[in-house]
């Protein structure tokens, strides 16, 4: 029994398989093109581990998934792997189109293949689990009712225009081949190991750096924040017990404006690393704290194109149907999430040097 993880060296898909090592003894192949949001040291812990076996190389590489395929007889596949960031999809949507979309088509038609040739009784077990996102639904206004899994797809940005492609690809293969697909879509996640082009590591890098945090617009944006483990243990519970071709909203029910995050993370900053120099970082547009408080450092900048208002979802099913819930509150998340930054801060110098400066003197000049 052994599973093909790809996107393993990224934000969800490293914490997917250190926590299905931790709590297993069946053998993950990791597959990751290592890309600007790859990063091998994110599964260090396992470099030694005879139970993971780490492959670099891309999904759309047919020839290596085939060979990887065939000489590990995984029971599932689950695909992590994807461009996941929309300002870099908004900026440059190539690279989005061929992982997402492209990559996806071609790890299907390996799979595919690989599954039509596994014996009866192994290919009734086996699983493709394609990891999507709630982006793909489009955007709601303040009262909507959140997601669920018959909202119809309105994909608005590259990004998510190439996921939900990936979806309808993976969807497709379940209806005319058979092939024994589960989907995911989820929201925001946050928690260890997330590259700080993202939101919430970002903020917390930033207001470490004395750096000011950009607020995208007003800040009134609402996203549906799920601590990453949560995803994780979700994902685990759809792949043992999903009901073939369907697919399953993961959230946390934990609704939140932008700016009511970044202040969190402020406060949690100021309670856990008060700020050491004061140092006015160019004139303030909000007043919304005394300048010993990492909320003196946020700052409102153009908004993103075509940026979503709400994102909400319904994950009833998943609780009705499979009985997962979420362990974490915002509130215990975003306070771990803070802390594994502080204790962590190798980690982040690692991944914050040549190209990711260039991202950000580019995107927020
Ligand atoms: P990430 O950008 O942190 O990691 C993506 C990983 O995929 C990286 O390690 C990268 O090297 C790898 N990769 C990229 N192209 C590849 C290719 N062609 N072949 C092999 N590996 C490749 O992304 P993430 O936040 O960990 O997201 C993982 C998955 O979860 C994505 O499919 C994303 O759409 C989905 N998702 C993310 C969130 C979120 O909040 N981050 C929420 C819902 C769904
Ligand atoms: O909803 C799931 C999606 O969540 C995933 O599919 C994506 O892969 C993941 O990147 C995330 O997308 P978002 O665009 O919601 O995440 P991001 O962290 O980029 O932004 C969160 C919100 O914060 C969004 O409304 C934009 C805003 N923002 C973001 C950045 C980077 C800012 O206001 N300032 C910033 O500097």
């Amino acid at each position: 029994m052994t599973i093909l993880v790809t996107g393993s060296a990224g934000f969800i898909g490293a914490n997917f398989v250190l926590d299905w090592l931790a709590q297993s003894d069946e053998p993950v192949v990791s597959l990751d093109k290592l890309t600007y949001a790859g990063n091998r040291q994110n599964l260090a812990s396992l470099e030694c581990d005879p139970r993971h076996c780490f492959v670099h190389g891309d999904i759309g590489d047919t020839a290596l998934v085939a060979e990887l395929l065939a000489g590990h007889q995984p029971r599932a596949v689950l695909n992590f792997a994807a461009e996941s960031h929309v300002d870099r999809s908004i900026d440059g949507p190539e690279d989005f189109i061929q992982t997402n979309i492209v990559g996806t088509f071609r790890l299907l038609e390996a799979v595919k293949a690989y599954w039509q040739t596994l014996a009866s009784a192994d290919g009734e077990a086996f699983r493709f689990l394609h990891v999507s996102t709630d982006e793909v639904y489009g955007s709601l206004s303040p009262s909507d009712a959140a997601f669920t899994e018959s909202t119809a797809y309105q994909p608005n940005s590259p990004y998510s225009a190439s996921k939900a492609a990936s979806d309808h690809l993976v969807r497709a293969y379940f209806h005319t081949y058979g092939l024994p697909v589960l989907t995911t879509n989820c929201s925001n996640n946050y928690g260890p190991y997330h590259f700080p082009e993202k939101l919430i590591p970002l903020v917390i890098h930033n207001a470490l750096a004395g750096q000011p945090l950009p607020v995208y617009g007003d800040g009134q944006q609402i996203r549906d924040w799920l601590y990453v483990t949560d995803h994780c243990s979700a994902i685990r519970r759809v792949l043992a017990a999903g009901r073939l071709g369907e697919t399953y909203n993961v959230g946390g029910c934990n609704e939140k404006s932008n700016l009511d995050v970044v202040r969190s993370i402020c406060d949690l900053l100021d309670e856990l690393q008060p700020r050491q120099s004061c140092a006015p970082v160019g004139a303030s547009n909000l007043t919304d704290g005394p300048a010993s408080s990492y909320r003196s450092l946020i700052r409102f900048v153009k908004d993103r194109p075509g940026h979503d208002r709400r994102y909400a979802i319904d994950a009833s099913k998943l609780a009705r149907e499979l009985g997962w819930e979420p362990a974490q509150t915002f509130e215990s998340g975003i306070r771990q999430t803070v802390r594994w930054y502080l204790d962590n801060q190798d980690w982040v110098t690692h991944i914050t040097s040549g190209a990711y400066r260039d991202w950000m003197s580019k995107h927020y000049s």
